[in-house]
Formats: C-alpha cells, structure tokens, sequence
C-alpha cells in the first residue's frame, strides 16, 4: 500500500530500473516537500522523511537516520526495515565515513567497504548522507538495499537537495 504520498503501490524490495526510481523519487520529491513544509522539529522531520522514502525507495530494505550523540558516536533514530544497530562509532561502517569525512557515501557493493558493519546480513549496498547543519553533521540518512548497486549519484543528488532544504531551519 502506498498512501502516504499516493504513489503507484510497488512491492517492497523491488529494484526497479534506475530511470524508473528516478521517475518515481521525482514524483514523490514534491510531495515530501508539501509535508514538510514549515516543519522544524528535527525528529519529527527525521520520522516522516523516514516513513516517505521508504514508501518512494521501495529497494530499501533499511531506511532511516542515525542521529550525532557525542564527538564520535551515533545513535539510531527514527527508521522503517530490519532492525538496526542502535550505535555506531564514527571509525566503523558506512555510516562512521559519513559522519567522518561529511561526505555522501555510495557503495554498489558492500563486501568491498573495508569496515561495512552487518546490521543486517542481507545488505548488499548502501547509500549515505550527512546532514550538515551549520558546518556540522548533526545526523546522517542510511539507506540499505538487499540488491547490489540499487543507489545512483542522480538518487543521491536528489536527496541531498531534499535534506538541504528540510532541514536549513531545524531544531536539534
Ligand atoms: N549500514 C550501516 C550500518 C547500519 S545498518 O545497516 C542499519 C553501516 O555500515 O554503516
């Protein structure tokens, strides 16, 4: 069912073509950006994004935030999937060089990410983005997919701007 946003109903975890998930990420964009208009709160923001780019990204399999809790450790925030680590350290995984480096990271495949952290076993790529607020990472967007390669810069771009704009104003 997809009646957040009103999208076509696809199947979880379907890759589907990559100019079809373009299509279907610039479609939603509009909408996520109705619903979040005017919002602040930044776990509230973090959960609804949360919940609509699991609805829009039906490859994910892990969609959510980790959320910056000291100088080096992150913690899990709001997220739709399989069930996450609760903390990561700025030196491990994904989502550590996110943090570290503020740096979009996409990895096609995972077994070839020195560090990658198996939260899930399933997962076989990844994209991550830092929310920097202010010159700081405040949180980062993990996105996990159980296919190889089901992320591309055009997806990662789009959801950069999204998170550039959501979150200008936001509260921590
Ligand atoms: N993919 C992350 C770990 C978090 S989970 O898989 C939800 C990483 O390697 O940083």
């Amino acid at each position: 069912m997809s009646e957040g946003i009103l999208l076509a109903p696809v199947a979880r975890g379907t890759l589907l073509p990559a100019a079809e998930r373009l299509a279907r990420l610039d479609e939603a964009l509009p909408r996520i950006r109705a619903v979040l208009d005017g919002e602040t709160d930044a776990v509230a923001l973090e959960a609804t994004l949360a919940c609509l780019l699991w609805e829009t990204l039906v490859q994910t399999s892990w969609c959510g935030f980790y959320r910056r809790v000291d100088e080096r450790t992150l913690a899990v925030g709001p997220y739709h999937g399989t069930m996450g680590c609760l903390r990561i350290d700025f030196a491990r995984g994904v989502c550590g060089a996110a943090a570290r480096t503020a740096e979009i990271q996409l990895v096609p495949d995972v077994a070839l990410f020195p560090g990658h952290i198996a939260c899930d076993d399933a997962t076989r790529s990844e994209l991550v983005l830092p929310l920097v607020i202010r010159g700081r990472v405040e949180a980062v967007l993990d996105l996990d997919s159980t296919h190889l390669d089901a992320f591309t810069r055009d997806e990662a771009q789009r959801l950069a701007t999204l998170l550039a704009d959501a979150f200008a104003s936001a509260r921590f």
